[in-house]
């Protein structure tokens, strides 16, 4: 199975890249394959740019989703919502509407944040803007990784073991559901 993985951040030291990465491993645990696209590369949506000659990196992020069995969207929560560079990423995939390379896309969210809630609040308001692009979602009790700045050893590796299970069993369980 290939997965296509995004993170919602664009730092280069970003706690959700980290917990992507540990997610990949999972996944590669499980036979999977998640290849990474950076959404930094993206222009501002426009609708005027969205004829037949999109911009490259449109027309790449398009192409990965359509070629990849599903996503792993790791992201963190900004102002209780997703990131504006992730929002943008979801509308330029989401077009033409309800006909998207999105639709029908299986789908697991992940968040990291430094607050003890974990980011829940930008899963929720994910999967709200998924549903208006017919995109199905995990269904599972959410991973919301609470007080990142203090989760990943110096290797990158999530440092509890309870946390490192938890994950496994979700990638597993939705490599499982994507598998069909
Ligand atoms: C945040 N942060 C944050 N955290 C949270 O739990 N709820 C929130 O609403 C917000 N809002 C917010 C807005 C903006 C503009 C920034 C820059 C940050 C803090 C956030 O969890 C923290 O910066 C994470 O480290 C961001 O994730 P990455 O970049 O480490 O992946």
């Amino acid at each position: 199975m290939n997965l296509l993985g995004i993170s919602g951040s664009l730092r280069a030291e970003s706690f959700n890249t980290s917990l992507l990465g540990a997610a990949t491993r999972c996944a590669a645990d499980a036979g999977a394959t998640v290849n990474h696209f950076d959404i930094g590369t993206l222009p501002l949506y426009n609708q005027d740019l969205d004829g037949d000659d999109k911009p490259g990196p449109v027309a790449a992020l398009k192409d990965a989703i359509d070629k990849a069995d599903g996503l792993v969207l790791v992201s963190p929560e900004y102002n209780y919502g997703i990131p504006g560079v992730l929002k943008n990423a979801i509308d330029w995939a989401s077009r033409p509407g309800y006909k998207s390379v999105l639709v029908g896309k299986p789908t697991v969210i992940l968040s990291a944040s430094m607050s003890v809630t974990g980011g829940v609040r930008m899963q929720a308001h994910l999967k709200n803007v998924l549903a208006a692009t017919l995109t199905p979602v995990y269904c599972a009790p959410e991973f919301a990784l609470g007080t990142a700045h203090k989760a990943f050893d110096d290797a990158g590796e999530l440092a509890d073991e309870d946390t490192r299970k938890r994950l496994d069993r979700l990638i597993n369980g939705y490599i499982e559901w994507a598998a069909g």
